[in-house]
């Protein structure tokens, strides 16, 4: 049941915290992952893996988008990252010791169940499932699986399932990592254990949020900014919003902003952007001068250190410092929060919008 919240959506949000522990809960030894997780077989598989291609599809690809990032700089390994639904009609090209991963709440989304029978077909060393049911066909199919543990979503808006995703996601880059050999992540696994508070502490933003949330009711656009592994979390920010809102949103990677986007950017443009504190922060800085030169509204979800504040076209909520490699769990939950308020601003259909289904079952 919804217990004191108002939606399915809202709780689950504040669920986050509980059901990201529950994701690493006996998973993690005091300074390292534990590669069995993934099963009898992980070790052997992810010591010959060379390559990784993940496939999924809405929110699910996004959190794969993600895990390129880490797994391109924590374990080395090239990514290639694509929807289901291309990429089970393309001829890709599998290079010799290259992992299947497939990523998918329910485990019956069609098109990526269809990607995963075809994989079989082809050259890989195995197929991984990150799923959020055990017993789904995606999960019986796979060679190996890691659960989610997010417990039943019911709003139709995915949100723990995509940060437990991460979480799963985190897991496998340090498996693959220690596999490889390479040295234990210590901070990362410090940090991971301290990423429930840090959410707790975050969600402690709703009424805030809720307020900012009145400067989007009335708009029809709104463009999500990030870089890095927050281009991704834009792209996610933006769905949510598309999604519960019906306000046409669109996500770019900051940096493009001066090759297209810039053109959209006036007053009535709201601008959401997600600053943590890494080595693009300048460049991001830079990115949102633009915007403000052009008269945009912008809205900075900020690390509290990263010295921007609100002024007359800027608003800025902080959000409490956090392992570089976790910021894109973090940063994820003031813009559920956000799409969730303005959605209920325009007295949406928040747990079942319009034309969509929670499980996507055909073609
Ligand atoms: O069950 P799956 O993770 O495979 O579902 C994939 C997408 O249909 C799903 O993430 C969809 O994009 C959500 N409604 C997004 O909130």
């Amino acid at each position: 049941s919804k217990g004191e919240y108002r939606h399915y959506m809202l709780k689950e949000i504040f669920e986050q915290p509980a059901v990201i522990s529950a994701a690493l809960e006996g998973r993690l030894s005091s300074h390292g992952v534990l590669v069995e997780s993934f099963g009898p077989d992980a070790l052997a598989l992810f010591q010959k893996t060379r390559h990784v291609h993940i496939i999924a599809c809405g929110t699910s690809y996004h959190a794969g988008m993600v895990v390129r990032y880490w797994l391109e700089r924590y374990a080395g390994v090239p990514v290639q990252v694509e929807v289901a639904s291309e990429y089970r009609y393309r001829h890709p090209v599998v290079p010799e010791g290259t992992l299947f991963v497939t990523l998918s709440q329910s485990g019956e989304t069609a098109d990526t169940l269809a990607a995963l029978r075809f994989a079989k077909t082809l050259n890989y060393v195995g197929s991984l499932a990150i799923c959020n049911v055990p017993g789904s066909s995606l999960v019986r199919e796979s060679d190996m699986s890691l659960m989610t543990r997010a417990g039943p979503e019911i709003g139709v808006a995915s949100t723990k399932a995509f940060t437990t995703q991460l979480i799963a996601l985190m897991l496998l880059t340090l498996s693959v990592s220690k596999a490889k050999g390479q040295p234990e992540q210590p901070e990362i696994i410090g940090a991971l254990q301290a990423l429930p508070a840090l959410c707790q502490q975050v969600l402690g933003l709703d009424r805030q949020i809720e307020v900012l949330s009145q400067a989007f009711a009335e708009k029809h656009h709104a463009l999500f900014l990030g870089r890095g592994a927050h281009y991704p979390i834009a792209l996610e920010g933006a769905l949510k919003l598309k999604e519960i809102s019906y306000i046409h949103a669109e996500a770019y990677p900051a940096g493009e902003l001066k090759h297209g986007p810039l053109a959209l950017v006036d007053s009535e443009m709201p601008v959401i952007s997600v600053a943590p504190n890494d080595d693009l922060l300048e460049k991001l800085k830079s990115n949102l001068q633009e915007v403000r030169a052009r008269g945009g509204q912008l809205f900075v979800f900020a690390d509290q250190k990263v010295g921007i504040s609100s002024q007359d076209d800027i608003r800025v909520l902080e959000l409490p410092e956090v392992h570089e490699a976790l910021a894109p769990l973090l940063y994820t939950l003031p813009l559920q929060l956000l799409s969730y308020h303005v959605a209920v601003l325009k007295g949406t259909d928040v747990d079942q919008p319009r034309n969509l289904a929670k499980s996507v079952t055909v073609e």
